[in-house]
């Protein structure tokens, strides 16, 4: 006699084990209610929302880059080593009299917005406002 035709034979038996597989679903599913519930609880519009401020810095949406992100990120690669005849970060002297031939530091931001030479348009920090921008070069460059 297979296993199928053993349970048809014997009602109870099925039953019981119907009853055990309920049960154990029921129990699954409160773990995985219990399990979510501290996500929705903490996370109510207007209420402490531990993690909430991580995920808002982490994306960037608001708050300014400041001069340091926009460097590590953007700048560094070439203003950092000189590369390709960028003036380094720190090396003032070369910064000054780029400001003085071209207008100070307005003038040398207007470059770098557009670009020039082999000075990518805005460092290539697209999603740079003109003011980070500004706060870079004046870091790197000890302008004011
Ligand atoms: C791909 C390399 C590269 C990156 C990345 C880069 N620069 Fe430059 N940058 C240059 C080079 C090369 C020059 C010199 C261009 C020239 O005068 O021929 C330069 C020059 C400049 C100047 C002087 C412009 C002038 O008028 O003389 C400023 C200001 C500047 N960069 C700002 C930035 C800022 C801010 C960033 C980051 C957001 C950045 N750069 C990222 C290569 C780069």
């Amino acid at each position: 006699m297979n296993l199928i035709m053993k349970m048809l034979a014997a009602p109870a038996t099925v039953l019981a084990l119907w009853a055990v597989s309920v049960s154990a679903q029921a129990a699954t599913n409160d773990d995985i209610a219990k399990r979510l519930e501290p996500v929705g609880q903490v996370c109510v519009q207007g209420k402490e929302c531990k993690g909430m401020e991580v995920a808002t810095a982490a994306g960037g949406g608001g708050g300014a880059k400041t001069p340091d992100e926009v460097i590590a990120k953007h700048c560094n690669a070439c203003h950092g080593s000189g590369l390709l005849g960028a003036p380094k970060i720190g090396d003032a002297a070369a910064w000054k009299d780029r400001a003085d031939h071209q207008g100070g530091l307005d003038g040398i931001l207007a470059k770098a917005i557009t670009g020039i030479n082999s000075m990518p348009p805005k460092g290539t920090c697209a999603d740079c406002s003109d003011a980070e921008l500004k706060g870079a070069i004046q870091k790197m460059s000890g302008l004011k």
